[in-house]
């Protein structure tokens, strides 16, 4: 089943100099897949992440998700669109400072649709975060503060999960498990994409591409 597609999908940055990460993107996304992005730093893999995430309007080119023309979507069809479907584990993910790490994630999904505090606690074991389920944001590690929102990304069974670098702060233990627990729910029908620069990580996904010239290419091809 097609989750998302991306048709010559272009995105320039117009401050000061023009810069364009993404020239002729095009990408199908099926249920199940475990796609890695590499490319350099500062090439565009964050950006793609924003217009998969629909967080940003590619220029030219067309964003389907679940079979919808995503320009086509208001605003709040695009926020419920995010809350019900779409998994964030981003780089610059925060946390509500005032709510506990427990309250967080209840929070996310009492957003998304209905609360399971069931769900939540068996994340934060899964995480190995049931011991610090109490503590605010700033009472957590880097590693836990990633490990807390690669929980939060899973937390709805979103049909797609956009992974920016996740193991970054990890350890190789926390690593391997991340994305393990990626690569299971890519196993229940969710789609991944992850960026990454290890090609370590990069090689357990079931498609490997590449970021450069604002073009995508396929590795494994
Ligand atoms: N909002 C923005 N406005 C202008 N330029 C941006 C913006 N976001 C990113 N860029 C530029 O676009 C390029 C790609 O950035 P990014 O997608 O973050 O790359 P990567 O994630 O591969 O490191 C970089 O040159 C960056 O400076
Ligand atoms: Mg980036």
């Amino acid at each position: 089943m097609e989750i998302c597609k991306l048709e010559h999908i272009h995105k320039d940055y117009r401050m000061g100099e023009v810069v364009t990460p993404l020239k002729d993107i095009c990408l199908n996304v099926h249920a199940g897949d475990f796609i890695a992005v590499e490319g350099p730093s500062g090439i565009g893999k964050s950006t793609l992440l924003y217009v998969m995430g629909t967080l940003l309007q590619s220029d030219e080119g067309c964003y389907f998700f679940e079979g919808k023309d995503v320009s086509r979507l208001s605003d709040a069809e695009k926020s419920e669109l995010r809350a019900k479907k779409i998994g964030f584990l981003f780089q610059d993910s925060t946390m509500i400072q005032a709510l506990t790490l427990r309250e967080n994630l209840i929070f996310t999904q009492g957003v998304g649709g209905k609360k399971d505090p069931k769900k939540v606690d068996e994340l934060l074991y899964q995480f190995g975060l049931e011991d610090r389920a109490d503590f605010f944001p700033h009472q957590l590690s880097g590693g836990q503060r990633r490990r807390a929102m690669a929980a939060r990304a899973l937390l709805h069974n979103p049909r797609l999960i956009l992974a920016d670098e996740p193991t970054n702060d990890l350890d190789d233990h926390w690593s391997e498990e991340v994305i393990r627990l990626l690569k299971e729910q890519a196993g229940k029908g969710t789609a991944v994409i992850m960026v990454t620069h290890n090609s370590r990580w990069a090689k357990t996904a079931t498609r490997r591409m590449r970021l450069e010239d604002g073009v995508l290419t396929d590795m494994n091809a």
